[in-house]
């Protein structure tokens, strides 16, 4: 915990970088915005409040609120899966004017700084911080008693980031900022000690410091690294640690790095739920959201995505080729070679190969749901099959009923849509069309090629087609044409 410690995230730059419409940290890192992961960082490390410095356009913020998680849908309702629980939540907003630096941004929320507390500051774009590493950095920096204290890491390639330049006992001297040229010298681009962008400060010293934090950059910016060579001139005491996995604190300035930081966030959710009993098959090829949930023994398969919401159930099989988004499934499930999307799948049912469920589907138990099928907001009662070759749209489908290939509903026509009821244990022909709004009774049967445009009894065989006519020695008056 860190009793009465404000975090402060740097939120308001441009990302000119990035190349992007989008604002930087409402980008996408597995399942979540980037600004998200250092904002659940301070939170889960205890942070007392959490202020958030952003463009004074709120875009940011909106982007945010419209990429904050859906809800799994409840079987059958897709409205259920709404937005809800934005990112934003009990965070405090300050407003930096315009970019003109981190200086400048940390200023922006002056008011957000008690002078005799302290104050951590993060930027937004190193995703990957962790809630221990802010832990250690607040107790390091009440230990030493610094003004300032500076998480530093070594990377192998340090190109970007601010140096950190030391005297010759290893003292902190300053930062060479190294975004654009003219900022450090050759010797210090040598130095692979970095500035992370992540500081705890004495709110006082901090607020003392910024107001003398100038321009005179190659960026004519306003740096806040300046404040902790500010505060050692002033005598004060620069504290540094050293980060223990240098991965933590990389930071996202463009589209590769972007990539490189998903790399190694999906190496983390994929060790994690390895750890816990899920058997990942080829980790490469395999992509799981921030927030998946997968139960024990659950094997995922090759070329397989498991995105958002989504939770799958103890032992269930998912994938090669399959891609979940939003989706619930139950304990044993297999989905093969599919496409799922705001639906639910219960216990022991199948999916595939080949099939694209569509928000609203409920899939109850041990039903099966196979080759090229669609199904979309509609109820597959508990053992049901929809084996081959079939559309499923806005039905009610009851207990161990059967729909032959190439069974369709017509849902919609040509104005508004409506509900196919068919009860339980319904044999369904090959090629049967039901022209909703039908309804089927149990037990009932339909026969090959019949479109059912009326309601069948129970018990009832529907047979609605042409006789079949055969047209007699018709190959031989053909020949002699
Ligand atoms: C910054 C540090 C650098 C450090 C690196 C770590 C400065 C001057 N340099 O460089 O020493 O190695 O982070 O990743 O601080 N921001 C604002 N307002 C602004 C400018 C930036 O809020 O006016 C925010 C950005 O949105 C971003 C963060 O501050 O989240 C860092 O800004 P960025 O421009 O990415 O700094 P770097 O060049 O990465
Ligand atoms: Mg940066």
């Amino acid at each position: 915990m860190m009793p009465a410690v404000t975090v402060v995230i740097l939120a308001a730059g441009r990302g000119t970088r990035m190349r992007s419409a989008t604002p930087k940290l409402a980008h996408d890192l597995c399942g979540r915005p980037l600004l998200a992961w250092p904002l659940a960082a301070a939170r889960a490390a205890g942070a007392a409040r959490v202020v958030v410095v952003i463009g004074p356009g709120g875009d940011l913020i909106e982007t945010i609120g419209a990429a904050a998680p859906a809800a799994p849908a409840a079987g059958g309702d897709p409205s259920a899966a709404a937005g809800s629980g934005a990112w934003g939540d009990g965070v405090e907003l300050a407003v930096q004017r315009e970019p003109l630096g981190t200086a400048d941004a940390v200023a922006s929320a002056a008011a957000a700084i008690d002078r005799d507390g302290v104050v951590i500051v993060l930027a937004g774009d190193v995703p990957l911080v962790a809630p221990e590493l802010l832990r250690a950095l607040a107790e390091a920096h009440e230990a030493s008693g610094a003004a300032a204290t500076m998480v530093t890491a070594r990377l192998d390639d340090p190109s970007g980031y601010g140096r950190v330049v030391r005297d010759g006992e290893g003292a902190f001297v300053r930062v060479a900022e190294t975004k654009v040229a003219g900022d450090a010298t050759e010797d210090e681009l040598a130095i692979t000690e970095v500035n992370s962008g992540i500081y705890a400060f004495d709110g006082g010293a901090l607020l003392d410091a910024l107001a003398a934090v100038g321009t005179d950059n190659a960026q004519a910016e306003r740096y806040l690294p300046e404040v902790l060579a500010i505060l050692r001139e002033r005598g004060a005491r620069i504290a540094t640690i050293a980060a223990s996995d240098p991965a933590v604190v990389l930071g996202v300035n463009d589209q590769v790095g972007l990539a490189a930081v998903r790399a190694e966030a999906q190496r983390r959710i994929q060790e994690r739920h390895m750890l816990a009993g899920v058997t990942i098959v080829q980790p490469a090829t395999t992509t799981i959201d921030f927030g998946v949930e997968i139960g024990e023994d659950a094997v995922i398969e090759p070329c397989t995505q498991l995105l958002g919401a989504t939770r799958v159930g103890a032992g269930a099989t998912v994938g090669p080729h399959t891609t979940l988004i939003d989706a619930l499934l139950g304990e044993r499930v297999s989905a093969v070679h599919s496409h799922l999307v705001r639906c639910e799948v219960r216990d022991g049912a199948s999916v595939g190969p080949f099939a694209y469920l569509r928000p609203g589907a409920l899939l109850r138990e041990d039903s099966k749901v196979g080759t090229f099928v669609e199904v979309k907001n509609s109820d597959i009662g508990a053992g049901a099959k929809v084996p081959h070759l079939s559309y499923v749209g806005d039905t009610d489908l009851g207990a161990q009923s059967n729909l032959g290939a190439g069974s369709i509903t017509a849902n919609y026509d040509g104005t508004s849509k409506h509900r196919t009821t068919i009860g339980a244990r319904v044999h369904g022909g090959v090629h049967t069309s039901f022209v909703a709004p039908v309804t089927v009774g149990d037990d009932s049967w339909t026969a090959a090629g019949t479109v059912v445009t009326g309601d069948v009894p129970p018990g009832a065989l529907a047979v609605a087609r042409a006789r079949q006519r055969n047209v007699e020695h018709y190959g031989e008056r053909r020949a002699q044409r």
